[in-house]
């Protein structure tokens, strides 16, 4: 007898069988291998336990809930927030106390010491990380966080594996099956050809697209560090296996897969080897796999692009691809704008944001694990007679603290001598002046970092998408400069924002007068009203306003005859706004008073969120 899990998996199969099969013949023309894929998911589907098969049900009932307003997420290093994942699972009444229900677990699978790029090199997809626990552990915790209403992502690194892989270790050895599996070449001129169209990921500490193995006498492909191998999805066999990995892992819970270096995954001589069309094939294969096997599952991307260059991620609304979108590029504007004191380039990407289907949802955050690469609109600063390699190094002067008035903290990574491009690390809370402000002992700098603080917070909390914490911001964690004295990471600056958890300052939250005070509590009033207000849903229209003053941006929600005008002051003085909009009855959420708007004197570093309803 068919029970009703079979037949739900049969008729998820069935919707989706013709276009999975076309898709995959196109790219592969491999029938027997297409068999062997089909099976194996309907194994993976069978093992998945019986509560994840309810969550499925649940989320194919309610497809939306990941852009409901009240999600908001938190990314975190498992062995910097917890020590381990038993460590993340003691932690989670903090985790509720920061109004999160999203975590994003940061890499944890088994890597290499040392010769792991933060964890982004996997040795062993069905690992985990033995200091910080197994596969058990993992379950218990996803298990833990499904029963308190809080989701789980990871990173599923897509693109390479380590060169500690069991396939690269073959392939070293000069087995042709598993060299198959990588892009090796045994002629330089091919490699040469390469060279001249692919652009550097990381020009000063790993440069260069290739590393020779002296063992098989061959070039291999790594896009990244030399110990990433990047796969070849050319090879069916890659595809298949990495398919089981992901489905593994979904089965042990996880709500949310990042594909790491997503849009290199396909490489085709003569052309960048980036966002080539077979990614978006195999993005909709996985889609459809997913969708068929574990549909509780959110795909998202980490195409750190402009928001309308990222956009074929998505997919068609008939043909979706991926659920979500890493937002990079308003992370650097957001920071452009705290430089510059100028909200001009913010407030034109947020217009196109907004002119976006509801569909198409961004994770929003301030500041990550990376680097900020400066991805701006060049096009549009040109018209103002900004020029892209002098105002990058302006952005990096002024974020190191040397140029203009600022209080920033952080350090430079990949800097490229020959296009004379680098990119910038730190974190929120050092860029905003704490670390600076804390080591001089001054109170007014102090007073006016946290207030820029809160103010990128109450934006973060505005745009439409998903808002993501990087753990440790909330208490205005700073920079940590240690990765210096460990040979394995002090090349790469990136480490400066990926120090511990200092749980020490946790103990201030509820102390009004400490740093950390009154950043977690000023958060934790924009995370109830951002979860509580319908105008934050995510079928608000928004819209960005024109308040005739360069600092400050204003941004609108609109939905059910309610209506919320946030303004952001990115200046250090006084500005005044003016709103030239109907908002009778307009109160401010935060302290709850009557605004008169017309013209609005913003302190330094203020914002507000404003409310009218149509009624009032
Ligand atoms: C992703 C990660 C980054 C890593 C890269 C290559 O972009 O965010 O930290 O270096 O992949 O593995």
């Amino acid at each position: 007898m068919t029970s009703d899990v079979e037949v739900t998996y049969r008729k998820r199969f069935d919707r989706h069988f013709e276009e999975l099969r076309w898709l995959y013949m196109e790219l592969y023309s491999n029938s027997s291998m297409f068999a062997e894929l089909c099976d194996t998911m309907e194994r993976f589907s069978r093992a998945r336990s019986a509560s994840l098969k309810e969550r499925d049900l649940r989320k194919e009932a309610d497809p939306d809930w990941y852009k409901d307003s009240d999600q908001i997420g938190m990314s975190l290093y498992v062995q910097n927030f917890g020590g381990n994942l038993q460590g993340v699972r003691n932690r989670l009444d903090y985790i509720e106390k920061c109004n999160v229900n999203v975590i994003h677990l940061m890499p944890f699978l088994e890597s290499p010491k040392g010769r792991n790029d933060g964890g982004y090199a996997v040795s062993d997809y069905r690992k985990v990380r033995p200091d910080l626990g197994d596969m058990d552990d993992l379950q218990a915790l996803t298990e833990s966080c499904h029963k308190r209403g809080i989701s789980v992502g990871m990173d599923f690194v897509l693109n390479h594996t380590s060169d500690d892989h069991e396939w690269a270790r073959r392939a070293r050895a000069g087995e042709g099956e598993y060299m198959s599996r990588y892009y090796f070449y045994n002629n330089p001129e091919v490699v040469r050809k390469f060279e001249e169209t692919v652009p550097q990921a990381f020009p000063e500490t790993a440069p260069g697209n290739f590393t020779y193995v002296p063992e098989c006498g061959h070039y291999v492909m790594t896009t990244f560090y030399p110990y990433q191998w990047d796969l070849n999805y050319h090879n069916p066999r890659v595809f298949n296996e990495m398919v089981y990995n992901f489905l593994y892992l979904a089965n042990r819970g996880m709500d949310m897969m990042c594909l790491i270096a997503h849009p290199y995954i396909w490489k085709e001589p003569g052309t960048s080897c980036c966002s080539l069309p077979q990614v978006h094939t195999i993005t909709r294969l996985l889609r459809m796999i997913v969708e068929i096997v574990c549909p509780s599952v959110l795909l998202m991307s980490d195409a750190a692009f402009r928001p309308e260059d990222a956009l074929p991620y998505f997919g068609t609304a008939e043909k979706p691809e991926c659920h979500i979108l890493y937002n990079a590029a308003t992370m650097a504007a957001v920071w452009n704008s705290v430089a510059t004191r100028d909200a001009f380039l913010l407030k034109n990407q947020l217009d196109m944001l907004s002119s976006f289907s509801a569909a198409h949802v961004f994770e929003n955050y301030l500041r990550n694990h990376d680097d900020i690469s400066w991805n701006l609109d060049y096009d549009l600063l040109r018209g103002q007679g900004i020029m892209e390699i002098s105002h990058k190094k302006y952005l990096n002067d002024y974020f190191r603290g040397y140029s203009g008035s600022s209080n920033s903290r952080g350090e430079l990574c990949n800097v490229d001598y020959v296009n004379e491009d680098a990119r910038f690390c730190g974190r929120t809370a050092s860029m905003c002046g704490i670390e600076r402000a804390g080591f001089e002992g001054s109170d007014e700098m102090m007073d006016s970092s946290i207030r820029m603080d809160i103010m990128l917070h109450a934006l973060l909390f505005m745009l439409p998408g998903l808002p993501v914490l990087y753990s440790g911001d909330e208490i205005g964690q700073v920079n940590d400069y240690s990765y210096k004295d460990d040979p394995e990471k002090a090349r790469d600056a990136r480490y400066i924002c990926r120090g511990p958890m200092n749980w020490k300052l946790t103990e201030n939250i509820d102390s009004p007068d400490t740093v950390q005070g009154r950043l977690f509590h000023a958060l934790d009033i924009l995370e109830k009203i951002r979860k509580e207000e319908k105008a934050f849903g995510s079928e608000a229209e928004c819209w960005t306003l024109d308040t005739h003053a360069k600092e400050i941006l204003g941004f609108c929600r609109y939905r059910n005859e309610e209506k919320i005008t946030g303004l952001f002051n990115f200046s250090e003085h006084s500005q005044t706004a003016w709103i030239n909009e109907e908002n009778a009855g307009c109160r401010d959420l935060v302290t709850g008073e009557p605004v008169q708007t017309g013209s609005i004197v913003m302190d330094p570093y203020a914002f507000r969120y404003l409310k009218t309803k149509k009624s009032d």
